[in-house]
């Protein structure tokens, strides 16, 4: 994160005498990215992180990918996922590359250890559960459509609540950087001079939930700590409780944000993806697809226009709204549009979505400037006959109200004498008022 805040208790100055309240010093610890010229904390432990009595290997991380040479659209219908594993060995990663990978998660264990990732930024997009992240900077409660960002390094463990009745199991997504960035907001956000987020920014600081107390646990006894390093997951055991620090202070912590907490930008006319945009690592975007008013121009389409994202690969996972306008998405489902190939309002959309005022949509979008490769457990989800859906009419009420004007495609008179190129009466009427338009929400408008 790029601006500073404070957690607990810290000396006046840095690098100086620091004491326990039996008379020992803290044990500092500055906790630094990219060189030390990067976003860096600075923690007061109870006792020295650098005591460890023991380690191991445990199991490797490196993700299988397949298909790597198949360009196609590709559909997953995760909702029937099954749940496995704890919060992190409970993860499948669905898709990635050599910048980031995508991962998602329902557990049914609790963790019973400490886990830190010292390859890569996590950001978790909670789904479905509330619970704590206890962290070495402080406790973060997170709940139901939460990002939850955890920088690299960060050792933590993640509780989900007990589900009640009625509520859905825990869900999340986790996107992983594998190339060493980290994930933060878009740099065009953020004020070069203060590091405030500017007026135009769809989010701002009070948005951002920070650790908070408690934050301190002093207790001796055997503690695991899980690191993923090198994909591979190692068990390192400690003397004292890992979260044992008193106080930090910096510009590198975990926090969360709510998806609600977004507040979309809307505009006379289509906006393109870019102001969705809510994280960055690099090679990668994290964007919000949220609920909002549609485009105000009396003649505007306010679904997308077919596009091809040259640079890009699109992964969008669902999360709630209307499903309707993309034949055969589900809630939880994911789909992949290659840069390869032009994508856009699936066949029949467009003419029903004319007139309509808002969209209750709610998606997570990755999109990244390498493609991402599918691994073999995604497969399993894969819907074969999702690349047809875009086959099909797509102006079909155009067509009806073509017919019904009494013209047709080869330009023959229509009825009442008029000659091709010219508009009937109930052509002008249909372009005012669209035949199929029935509601003021469209539902979904997904890029
Ligand atoms: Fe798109």
């Amino acid at each position: 994160m790029p601006y500073y805040t404070k957690l607990g208790q810290i000396p006046k100055k840095r690098h100086v005498q620091f004491r326990r309240p039996d008379g020992a010093l803290y044990s500092e610890e500055v906790f630094g990215t990219e060189g030390f010229v990067g976003p860096t904390s600075t923690l007061y432990h109870i006792n020295p992180p650098t005591q460890v009595i023991g380690w191991k290997t445990l199991y490797g991380t490196k993700p299988e990918y397949i298909e790597s040479d198949v360009m196609r659209m590709r559909h997953l219908k995760l909702g029937a996922m099954p749940a496995k594993g704890d919060p992190i060995t409970g993860r499948v990663v669905l898709f990635g590359n050599s910048d980031v990978e995508m991962s998602m998660c329902v557990p049914d264990e609790k963790m019973d250890y400490f886990f830190k990732n010292a390859m890569g930024d996590e950001c978790i997009f909670v789904h479905f559960g509330s619970g704590t992240v206890q962290t070495t900077f402080g406790t973060l409660k997170f709940g139901p459509k939460d990002y939850i960002v955890i920088p690299k390094g960060i050792t933590y463990r993640m509780t989900f609540d007990k589900t009640k009745d009625g509520e859905q199991e825990p869900r999340f997504v986790v996107f992983e950087t594998a190339n060493g960035s980290h994930i933060g907001p878009p740099p065009r956000y953020v004020s070069k001079q203060t590091s405030q987020f500017l007026e135009h920014s769809p989010y701002c600081e009070r948005d951002l939930r920070m650790p908070e107390l408690p934050l301190t646990y002093d207790k001796k006894g055997e503690y695991e700590v899980r690191i993923k390093a090198r994909d591979l997951v190692h068990s390192y055991t400690y003397t004292y409780h890992p979260l044992d620090v008193v106080g930090w202070d910096g510009c590198y912590y975990p926090y969360c944000f709510n998806i609600d907490d977004f507040s979309p930008i809307v505009g006379k006319l289509h906006m393109p993806p870019p102001i969705h945009q809510t994280f960055e690592g690099h090679n990668f975007v994290i964007c919000s697809f949220c609920p909002r008013l549609l485009d105000f121009h009396p003649d505007a389409i306010p679904v997308p226009y077919n596009h091809s994202n040259l640079d890009s690969d699109e992964i969008l996972y669902y999360v709630e709204g209307n499903y309707k306008a993309r034949k055969g998405i589900e809630q939880c489902s994911i789909t992949v549009h290659p840069q390869g190939i032009p994508h856009g309002p699936h066949p029949g959309t467009v003419e029903k979505s004319l007139g309509a005022k808002e969209t209750t949509e709610l998606a997570v979008m990755c999109d990244t400037f390498r493609p991402m490769f599918p691994t073999k457990a995604a497969m399993e989800f894969d819907d074969l006959a999702y690349p047809r859906s875009w086959e099909g009419e797509h102006f079909p009420v155009s067509l009806e109200q073509h017919h019904a004007d009494g013209a047709h495609r080869t330009g023959a008179k229509a009825k009442g004498g008029k000659a091709k190129g010219t508009k009937s009466k109930g052509a002008k009427a249909a372009k005012s008022k669209p035949a199929g338009r029935k509601s003021p929400n469209i539902g979904s408008t997904w890029e």
